[in-house]
């Protein structure tokens, strides 16, 4: 059985959504809770599918992890084996970041080589390459890549081809605990990453020039166990409820956000012409819009326009006076929500890495399928934007991976949106609600 929303579209957002913790930061500081010996708690991780994962996966390599009330995970215990199993890995590719803290803690580490997804290959060639200028020695068997260093990592200076996450985070993980001084070049410098390295630091890593393209490391012996840690708040959905309260909203209160983590959506969106956000310290106050004019986006590493909130970013533009364009630099095929957007009647065309958006006064119901996490949250937005009812299927396999309960968190705020089971093969039902 699969699980999908129906919409009624129209309805105005109203009240307060208190956001929850970042899933792009507490996956990798789960992981590196490896390294942490103690009794830790860590607080502002929701129970989102890829947080179940990975806390599986850990379970699976000797720690006991427990989700408790509140938003909060125990985990305790050691590792006791280096091997992540195929069947958990393959679904969820922040998995390979288990890697840097399992080559620092055994010195080796065997992690099932992450498939290519749909928004494009991803390869890990970055990752890899990191943990050989640190002296791992690296396989591939039968579909495991395998590090070794078992005389210990030694650091080294790191230029990155570009500036990825996950390879920053996996190298920096495997680097405080590595023989002398790691300098990463050109390294990531998302909120993510910083937050992972605040993690560290608790725990008594030497590390500086976080946030910034060159990140310094020295090397310890051994770190020491903390008891608690708060992951930052998920700007990732925060900038969707803002999204949604501006196309949809009477007056939306988006809580718990750190808006300097959400710069490049408000100059957008001013640039847009929403001159209606109220941006306090931890919150923002949406008033919904009636008109916004077409502007052009492109994605970009941190501090630019994020990757994952340019699916939510075509919606709102679909409905723009004028022509937009989205130039997606970050992801070779991150268009898939498209087709699905000219389903509900949007005006789109797709050359290469760049999307000409044509505004269109209205959007139309009809069945549509999440192809990938934040895809399915744009088209859960167009669902609530569109006249009649819309059917998001598969929201089971790609929202439910970054987003609890997304349906009764809208509800709450006024949306007329339920979940469904469907048999799989037979997706499209009569829309009714
Ligand atoms: N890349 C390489 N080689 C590598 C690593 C990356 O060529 O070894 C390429 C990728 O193929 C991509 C680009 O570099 O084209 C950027 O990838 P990056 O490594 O930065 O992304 P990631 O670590 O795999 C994280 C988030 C993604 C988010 C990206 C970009 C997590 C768990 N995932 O992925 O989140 O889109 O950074 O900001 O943190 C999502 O939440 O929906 C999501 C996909």
């Amino acid at each position: 059985m699969r699980d999908k929303f129906i919409i009624e579209g129209r309805h105005k957002l109203k009240g307060e959504i208190d956001i929850w913790g970042s899933k792009n930061a507490s996956l990798p500081i789960m992981a590196a809770s490896l390294l942490n010996s103690g009794d830790l708690i860590l607080d502002n991780v929701p129970p989102v599918k890829d947080n179940l994962t990975m806390a599986e996966i850990l379970r699976y390599l000797g720690l006991s992890v427990e989700f408790l009330e509140g938003d909060k995970v125990h985990i305790k215990g050691e590792p006791k084996g280096y091997r992540a199993p195929y069947e958990l890995v393959s679904r969820m590719r922040a998995s390979f970041e288990l890697m840097g803290p399992l080559l620092a803690y055994f010195g080796e580490a065997e992690i099932p080589y992450p498939g290519g997804c749909r928004i494009g290959l991803r390869p890990v060639d970055l990752h890899i390459k990191g943990f050989e200028s640190l002296g791992a020695e690296i396989t591939v068997d039968k579909g495991f890549v395998c590090a070794r260093a078992k005389k210990g990592l030694k650091g080294a200076k790191i230029h990155l081809d570009k500036p990825s996450v996950g390879a920053t985070r996996n190298i920096m993980m495997a680097a405080v605990l590595a023989q002398g001084e790691t300098i990463i070049e050109n390294a990531a410098c998302e909120p993510e990453v910083v937050d992972l390295g605040n993690f560290l630091k608790s725990m008594g890593a030497e590390i500086e020039g976080l946030g910034t393209s060159t990140i310094y490391i020295k090397g310890k012996k051994e770190l020491k166990p903390i008891d608690y840690y708060k992951i930052i708040p998920d700007r990732i959905a925060a900038g969707t409820f803002i999204i949604a309260g501006i196309m949809i909203g009477k007056d939306l209160v988006i809580k718990n956000i750190e808006p300097e983590h959400l710069q490049s959506l408000f100059i957008k969106l001013k640039e847009a012409g929403v001159n209606s956000l109220q941006i306090r310290d931890r919150e923002v106050r949406v008033k919904g819009e009636k008109v916004w004019k077409g502007i052009e986006v492109t994605t970009m590493p941190y501090p630019g326009f994020p990757t994952d909130l340019q699916p939510q970013m075509m919606v709102f533009l679909s409905l723009a006076q004028g022509t937009s364009l989205i130039v997606e630099t970050v992801f070779e095929n991150r268009f898939l929500h498209v087709g699905e957007l000219l389903r509900l009647g949007a005006k789109i065309s797709i050359d290469g890495r760049t999307a000409l958006i044509q505004g269109v006064e209205k959007l139309k119901g009809a069945p549509v399928e999440a192809t990938d996490l934040r895809a399915g949250a744009a088209l859960v937005l167009a669902g609530l934007v569109a006249e009649g009812v819309t059917e998001v299927l598969d929201v089971d396999e790609h929202i439910d991976r970054g987003y609890v309960a997304l349906e009764e968190k809208l509800s709450a705020l006024g949306a007329n949106i339920k979940r469904v089971s469907y048999e799989e093969g037979k997706k499209v039902s009569d829309l009714s609600l």
